[in-house]
């Protein structure tokens, strides 16, 4: 059912591509034929800001729901310094194995290292996920891979909490170069000023996002309580639209970036706005907690994913198609 109603929707955003002036359109021809050696999409869900209250729990049920493979959260977790009820919650609504992947937010700063801290337990539980592997120093300056998913988890702009940090730059500039990997994503929790819609500050600088979008990775931060997504950029610090089309053909080079902060803590209103802001989904929206959806290799094509937001309340505040346009193909392993 879900494979059906996703290939309705990258037909209609293929349609949709055609109309753009911007983006050379997509036909149903160029998104033939379909892999063969790759009959299973990986949906991944993105969230941040969770808290421990209803709203988390609902995020998490969200996710289970929608056939998650794995979560990649951009941060802020309990914010009551609580590794071990976080992680109860977690094994309680998705299971002990489920593969959970995240980057350090300024409320887990206290508990994230040591014997039984957010850290500690995210390794214990990622040593239990078949195929799961990580390397330095988790969450805050560490690389993992997922069924050939390669995934930079940094703490830029939280530890040590100032922009532009030399050594997380080398070393997310150093990882994304030396990936062969197709679909690389950056994730941390924090923003700059214009990359989010509420009253943040600088706090990552601009450097680390232009990295990630020179090796064509996904974005992916929280920090702010809301939901925002940018078109299609080929340039951070100026906000250069390359495409607003609804299909965004990222590559080295080009890519885009999101808030995803709406895991169940609070929801803000939206005191910012900019053209490079693809989607909105604040308070001034109606929004409702919930997460990012990314289904890679949709419908057996293994550079396209189709991804969507959704609310606890069922609203899809959100819906647009990837087609990675970088060289080695997205190959699940297991
Ligand atoms: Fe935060």
């Amino acid at each position: 059912m879900r494979q059906t109603k996703n290939l309705i929707w990258v037909m209609v955003l293929t349609a949709l591509g055609a109309c753009t002036q911007i983006d050379a359109p997509d036909t149903m021809d160029t998104m033939a034929p379909a892999m063969v050696d790759d009959p299973n999409d990986l949906t991944i869900a993105f969230i941040g800001d969770q808290g421990s209250g209803t709203g988390a729990r609902a995020v998490l049920e969200l996710i289970r729901a929608e056939g998650a493979d794995l979560v990649l959260h951009q941060g802020d977790f309990d914010y009551k310094d609580n590794p071990a009820a976080w992680d109860r919650l977690i094994t309680a609504v998705l299971g002990p194995e489920f593969p959970y992947f995240a980057s350090v937010g300024n409320h887990d700063r206290k508990r994230f290292f040591g014997t039984g801290g957010y850290q500690d337990l995210l390794k214990r539980r990622l040593a239990r996920v078949p195929g799961a592997r990580c390397m330095d120093d988790l969450g805050v300056r560490s690389v993992c891979t997922y069924r050939n998913l390669f995934m930079v988890f940094s703490g830029i702009g939280t530890i040590p909490r100032r922009p532009d940090d030399p050594r997380h730059i080398a070393y997310i500039r150093g990882k994304l170069a030396a990936s062969g990997a197709l679909w690389k994503i950056c994730s941390w929790h924090k923003n700059q000023r214009a990359m989010q819609l509420g009253k943040k500050k600088d706090a990552v600088g601009w450097a680390a996002y232009e990295a990630c979008r020179e090796a064509g990775a996904i974005i992916a931060t929280g920090h702010e309580h809301s939901y925002s997504r940018t078109h299609l950029l080929s340039h951070f610090e100026n906000r250069t639209i390359l495409s607003t089309s609804p299909i965004l053909r990222i590559g080295r080079g080009r890519t885009f970036a999101f808030v995803s902060g709406l895991g169940g803590k609070s929801i803000r209103r939206q005191r910012r706005d900019g053209p490079w802001w693809a989607a909105k989904y604040s308070k001034d929206q109606g929004a409702s907690h919930g997460a990012v959806f990314c289904i890679l290799g949709d419908g057996g094509r293994s550079n396209r994913a189709s991804c969507y937001f959704k609310g606890i309340d069922g609203t899809i505040a959100d819906r647009y198609l990837i087609v990675n346009e970088g060289r080695k193909p997205f190959r699940p392993t297991s």
